[in-house]
């Protein structure tokens, strides 16, 4: 019998830091989880709570790991070694005097100063669990970094983590790919290379920049191919290259995403991907979403309007991507396993130099949309001005449209 139990296992109810936790409280040694004579007696600090001076010592109030809140200590400065929590308390806890226009430490912490410094910890704590997790599940180069020093809200609940699309209920893609023959596809192309095959010009320089107009599709090699993986012609492919970080704006847009890195012009940042869904789906999920106030729906409408991207619960790093009139990163079809003409990968580029640290949009091209609503507005409020002329004048201050829908009613 327990040789058929070999391989089963159970999932544990406790996690690896509680049964530290409890290998510490019971003073038991456990090689696996590193609990052993020499540090037995060593507890964890989780984060830190309040903070007093006294005339002989400074003390902090302890949240210790794998125990409850009730069993939090004062505890003298000496006796603490987490050098980072203690520096993070602090520039928390001159933030928030700061806000209540106080230059210097008090000598005892208000209870609001205390409790904000416990809620602003364990936020931290949620959003590194979810930027783990963000990176445990990508699938390329450029790590994921979370950060909101602007409210205390945390990871979005119902969104998973996805590296390609995911096709929705009902839809059955036929993929095919082609390939070419060449050995170097960018100096000796033969003539079916693949942008040539479909009659297009290679997409990319020998550094992997874009040089073709947007509009225009990239058709890159595929598995297909006889040239190796590190053809100049296979960019998108190879994912997400940079560092990336999904911040929460200082002006009510959400969250968005800003570059850690600096970017040239005419680089491959993402692709936007989430499930495919027919126009029809789009159409009902999109008055739910009108509802709710956000979108994040895509409409791939390179020859034909088939087929919507629906990033809302499902997407990589592009669901945090907003809108810009005047946006850093522009959008390219693209085609690789796929020559299906109503499926293309969705792939941003930058517009221009990007510096470390900017945020990254992309226009939404709602023009459309905000016609609509100028038209209404209009009709609604005043027949003084046509609706193109009302649009071009509000356009003209510089407003972007967000903003414009925001603030018209
Ligand atoms: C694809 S999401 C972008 C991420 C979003 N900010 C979030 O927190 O999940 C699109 C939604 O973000 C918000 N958004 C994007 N760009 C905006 C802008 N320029 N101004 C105001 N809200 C914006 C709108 O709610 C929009 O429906
Ligand atoms: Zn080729
Ligand atoms: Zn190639
Ligand atoms: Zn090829």
């Amino acid at each position: 019998m327990a040789e058929y139990l070999k391989d089963c296992s159970v999932p544990g109810k406790m996690s690896w830091e509680e049964l530290e936790a409890l290998c510490r409280r019971e003073r038991l040694h456990c090689e696996q989880l590193g609990v052993n004579g020499a540090n037995v007696k060593d507890y964890d600090v989780e984060f830190l709570c309040d903070y007093k001076k006294t005339k002989e010592e400074e003390l902090y109030l302890v949240k210790w790991k794998g125990f409850p809140e009730s069993d939090n200590t004062w505890e003298p400065k000496r006796n603490l070694k987490c050098p980072k929590l203690m520096k993070q308390f602090h520039l928390d806890l001159d933030q928030e005097l700061r806000r209540h226009k106080r230059r210097c430490t008090p000598k005892k912490l208000d209870k609001e100063v205390a409790s904000f410094l416990v809620q602003k910890a364990k936020l931290r704590q949620r959003l590194q669990r979810w930027e783990a997790h963000l990176n445990q599940t990508r699938n390329h180069p450029g790590r994921i970094f979370v950060m909101n020093e602007v409210d205390f809200e945390g990871p979005p609940k119902n969104f998973t983590y996805i590296n390609n699309y995911k096709v929705g209920q009902g839809i059955v893609l036929d993929e095919m790919a082609v390939g070419c023959d060449c050995k170097n596809c960018l100096e000796e192309p033969m003539n079916g290379c693949c942008p040539g095959a479909s009659l297009h010009r290679m997409a990319y320089n020998e550094k992997g920049q874009v040089r073709i107009r947007a509009g225009q599709p990239i058709y890159e090699c595929n598995s297909q191919c006889s040239c190796s993986l590190d053809c100049p012609n296979r960019v998108v492919q190879k994912g997400i290259q940079f560092d990336l970080c999904i911040f929460k704006t200082e002006n009510g847009r959400g969250w968005g995403v800003r570059t850690l890195q600096h970017i040239r012009k005419n680089t491959f940042i993402m692709e936007y991907v989430g499930e495919i869904i027919t126009n029809d789906e789009a159409e009902r999920r999109g008055h739910v979403y009108d509802c709710q106030g956000s979108t994040y729906l895509f409409d791939l409408d390179y020859v034909e309007d088939v087929y919507t991207v629906d990033a809302a619960h499902q997407g990589n790093i592009s669901h945090f991507v907003n809108h810009s009139c005047n946006p850093n990163l522009q959008v390219f079809n693209v085609f690789i396993e796929n020559i299906d003409e109503r499926l293309p990968r969705i792939a941003l580029f930058s517009t221009r130099a990007i510096r470390a640290g900017e945020e990254l949009t992309f226009d939404y091209k709602m023009q459309k949309v905000l016609t609509q609503l100028l038209g209404i507005i209009h009709r609604l409020c005043c027949e003084q001005f046509p609706v193109e002329a009302t649009a071009e004048r509000l356009l003209m201050r510089g407003s972007c449209c967000f903003q414009l829908i925001q603030g018209a009613f």
